[in-house]
């Protein structure tokens, strides 16, 4: 039955956050979509934007901007909490990054909060490769990353939004930390041949060292993002993430979508097409 409650999603143009807003609209649910480009706007740098998206608002799917492991991002995150409380939010459901030191000070904030809430920890989204960072690099055949040769299981951003909505609008997943991932490790040299065998495009994997990788960045992002992704890179390749997560299977009762499905799904819906 739809909720009563208007649910607000932070980052709703997003890779995640749209999936959320659309699952709540297909099933009736009363929703506020915001980003900076929304109406109204909701800036991560401009809390006096925060306000008026959080008005009448009792549940909150947080998908936060750059990165939980930014510098200065726990502060904003408790900064927004005290707001949300102050405007009457009772729940929150954080998106978080797996394996990062710095994403678990901000859930740290969430899950200290008094708030109900739920964590849901992804690792890399397969969507990456064709509707975020790594669709240049798909398109130009290279795909330049500092991951060395290390495992990742990539998540369906469908998987994440599906664990998110059923996270929002059903209680007994409060208290929850989800780590959310694909049913498979795949190197990014796996990535690259099935995306490869499953496009028609000749991608190649080039690993590059983290001062490499920073190197390639800088001029495309700027030294900001660029620092972050590099410290992003170090930390998460070092091994740690080579292993599967249940969240999928605990929250949904279900087994995570394949990289092969997802890499299918993309093809159906004219993902490379051009370059192909
Ligand atoms: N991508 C991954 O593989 C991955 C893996 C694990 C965790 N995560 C985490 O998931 C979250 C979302 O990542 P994503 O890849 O889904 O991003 P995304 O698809 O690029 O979406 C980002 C969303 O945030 C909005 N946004 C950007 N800057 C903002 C700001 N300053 N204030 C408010 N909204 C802002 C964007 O819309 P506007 O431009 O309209 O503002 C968009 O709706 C991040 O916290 C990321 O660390 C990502």
């Amino acid at each position: 039955m739809p909720s009563t409650k208007t649910i607000l999603v932070v980052g709703a143009t997003g890779k995640v956050g749209s999936r959320v807003a659309a699952r709540l609209a297909e099933h009736g649910h009363a929703h506020r979509a915001v980003s900076r480009s929304t109406t109204p706007s909701f800036d991560w740098e401009n809390p006096e934007s925060w306000a008026k998206a959080l008005e009448a608002v009792q549940v909150a799917f947080v998908s936060f901007m750059p990165d939980l492991a930014a510098q200065g991002a726990p502060e904003i995150i408790e900064q927004f909490i005290a707001t949300a409380k102050a405007a009457g939010v009772r729940k929150i459901v954080l998106l978080s990054a797996r394996g990062e030191h710095g994403a678990e000070l901000s859930e740290n904030k969430v899950r200290q909060s008094g708030l109900d809430h739920v964590v849901v920890r992804a690792s890399w989204f397969n969507q990456n490769f064709d509707e975020g960072m790594f669709l240049p690099s798909v398109l130009s055949g290279t795909l330049a990353m500092a991951a060395g040769d290390k495992l990742e299981p990539f998540v369906d951003a469908d998987d994440i939004a599906d664990v998110a909505v059923a996270s929002l609008l059903d209680n007994r997943h409060n208290g929850e930390i989800y780590e959310v991932t694909g049913p498979r490790l795949l190197t990014f040299a796996d990535a690259a041949s099935e995306i490869s065998a499953a496009s028609g495009l000749d991608v190649a994997y080039v690993p590059l060292s983290v001062t490499e990788f920073h190197a390639a960045l800088l001029p495309v992002v700027g030294q900001d993002d660029a620092n972050l992704m590099a410290n992003i890179c170090a930390e998460l390749f070092d091994g740690r993430n080579e292993r599967l997560g249940d969240g999928v299977q605990r929250a949904l009762g279900r087994e995570p979508r394949d990289f092969g499905e997802y890499l299918q799904r993309a093809m159906a819906g004219g993902a490379w097409q051009a370059a192909a």
